[in-house]
């Protein structure tokens, strides 16, 4: 039997689509908003300095390498119960990288 060109096409659009939902590039705008939503208003609180960016950039910080950024993140997420879902606990890691940490 032949394959219709036009049907192979399709399977293997909805093959890279699914690929590129797995591994899709996080979304800092998502992880941004996240930050802002769960997770601000606790740091500010708790780190007393008023201002839930200054947990990120303090000088004494326990965070020296992004696996480490990643278990804090997931550290809060689950201690906390924010229940994040894998993805935005990916993308509040990115933002928080690209804004504060800036690690390669
Ligand atoms: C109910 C309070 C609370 C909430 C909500 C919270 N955190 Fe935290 N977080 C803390 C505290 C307290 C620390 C400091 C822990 C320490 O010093 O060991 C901290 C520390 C951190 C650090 C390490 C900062 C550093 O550089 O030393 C990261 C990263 C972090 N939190 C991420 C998050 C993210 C992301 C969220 C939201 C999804 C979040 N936290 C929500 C309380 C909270």
């Amino acid at each position: 039997m032949k394959l219709p060109l036009i049907k192979l096409f399709f399977i293997l659009l909805s093959l890279f689509g699914l690929n590129l939902s797995v591994y899709a590039a996080p979304d800092i705008a998502n992880g941004k908003k996240i930050d802002q939503q769960q997770c601000y208003a606790c740091h500010a609180k708790k780190s007393g300095f008023g201002n839930g960016d200054m947990i990120y950039t303090r000088s004494d910080s326990r965070v020296k390498t992004l696996q480490n950024l990643k278990t804090m993140v997931a550290r809060c997420n689950t201690e906390l119960r924010l229940d994040l879902f894998p993805e935005d606990e990916a993308d509040v890691t990115a933002f928080l990288n690209q804004q504060f940490y800036k690690f390669k």
